[in-house]
């Protein structure tokens, strides 16, 4: 099989980098070791920046986005008993973000593939990669009927952080990582929001998050030991613990309803460099991690391949090289800042285990700097939102 670019995984990244070389008239082929039920079910991130709703629209795939996808102006942060509101749109000239889940966009993604005559090959697991330091690699490929294999000109590992793009150039990787002394229990659940806006609580239990996927539909997490397993968590004991950390004192704010997922994920930052080795490129999740806090991990994916689309695009066009061996310096000044935020935004946050009184005081004082100071609010707002794309 021959095409143009080869491209592993049909998450946000895969897909998306497909349907922008299509815009370009650049032919790819995706591997999706899973099948397409699977990746349109898979429930994940669900808060796209600004400019993320804005390239989707650019690229003709926010119809349903615009449709059912709830516009947030602001979020809420609570701590000490006190919920208090980040105003985006005053806070950044008119920008906002939109609650629409991943596995709603991967939908639409994959409708739009196959209605312009995209190949998603499903249940295709790459396995391994010839040739990349010369025009012509190939990507290994095996599924139920047997293998086989991609020749393309360049190959694109969006594969996720458990894929196999990363590990083919270990070699020559440097990796940057920090890993946190919790993960979050995550749920989602039939309970109407109580609020129009997410709240991020800071509590003396822990941190906790409300967010949704539908006006019916609520998405909610809790800070927990990452290494806890979900079988100690019955569905009494969540809602316990998410009235503890979110009500509003003695009135409850949450709505009890049926638990349709729960499940833990531990919590790390994770970068490595270079994201590229001769024709073989690394964007999204293969690439990096953020603990959840900032909202970012979709929209960093996203950020990677509208720089990777526009790269080869361009040596296609021109056969020019310059922007293929700036990709990964241009896409790291971005993953970094957002690093930065995750970061920030997790610390400011959670609750360390073995913090010293002297250590949450100077949290509650960050909090109640950054809720109260305008300056400080519109730093938090303008990363929130989503720093512009860079290409
Ligand atoms: P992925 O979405 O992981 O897609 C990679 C694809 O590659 C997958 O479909 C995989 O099946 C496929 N693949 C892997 N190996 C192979 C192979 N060898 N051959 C073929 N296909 C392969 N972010 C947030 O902002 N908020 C959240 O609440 C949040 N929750 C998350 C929960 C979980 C459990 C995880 C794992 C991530 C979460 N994230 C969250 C992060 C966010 O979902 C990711 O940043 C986003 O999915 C990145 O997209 P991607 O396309 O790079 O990778
Ligand atoms: C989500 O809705 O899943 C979500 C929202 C905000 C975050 C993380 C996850 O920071």
């Amino acid at each position: 099989m021959r095409t143009q670019v080869g491209i592993i995984g049909a998450g946000p990244a895969g897909l998306l980098l497909s349907h922008l070389l299509h815009l370009e008239g650049i032919e790819s082929v995706v591997l999706e070791d899973r099948s397409r039920s699977y990746v349109e079910n898979r429930i994940r991130a669900g808060v796209l920046e600004q400019v993320t709703v804005d390239l989707l629209n650019d690229a003709g795939l926010g119809g349903r986005m615009r449709r059912e996808g709830l516009v947030h102006d602001g979020i809420e942060i609570a701590f000490s008993g006190v919920r208090h509101r980040i105003d985006f749109r005053e806070l950044t000239g008119g920008k906002a973000v939109t609650v629409y889940g991943q596995h709603e966009v991967v939908k639409d993604m994959i409708a739009a593939r196959l209605a312009a005559g995209g190949q998603i090959l499903f249940e295709t697991r790459a396995t391994a990669f010839a040739g990349i330091d010369t025009t012509r690699p190939r990507i290994a490929f095996e599924h139920e009927s047997g293998t086989g294999a991609v020749e393309c000109d360049f190959v694109a590992a969006c594969d996720g952080f458990h894929g196999v793009g990363r590990p083919a150039m270990a070699h020559r990787l440097q990796v940057f990582e920090r890993r946190y002394p919790f993960g979050w229990l995550g749920i989602l659940a039939e309970s109407p929001p109580p609020s129009d806006e997410l709240i991020y609580a800071s509590h003396e239990s822990g941190f906790a998050l409300y967010s949704m996927r539908t006006p019916e539909m609520a998405r909610l997490y809790l800070q927990c030991d990452p290494d806890d397993d979900i079988a100690n968590w019955p569905d009494a004991r969540i809602w316990a613990e998410l009235h503890m950390r979110l009500d509003d004192g003695e009135r409850a704010l949450l709505q009890e309803g049926s638990v349709l997922q729960k499940g833990i994920t531990p919590m790390r930052s994770f970068v490595v460099e270079p994201m590229q080795e001769g024709r073989l490129f690394l964007a999204g999740d293969a690439a990096h991690i953020v603990p959840p806090t900032g909202a970012k991990g979709m929209n960093l994916a996203v950020g990677d391949v509208f720089v990777l689309a526009r790269a080869i695009a361009d040596h296609v066009r021109t056969g020019r090289s310059e922007r293929l061996h700036a990709y990964s310096q241009t896409c790291l000044r971005r993953i970094w800042k957002a690093q930065r935020f995750s970061w920030w935004m997790t610390s400011m946050l959670h609750l360390f285990p073995g913090a010293t009184p002297f250590e949450r005081r100077v949290q509650l004082a960050e909090l109640d700097y950054v809720t109260g100071s305008p300056a400080a609010s519109k730093a938090l707002a303008e990363n929130y939102v989503g720093l512009p794309f860079e290409s």
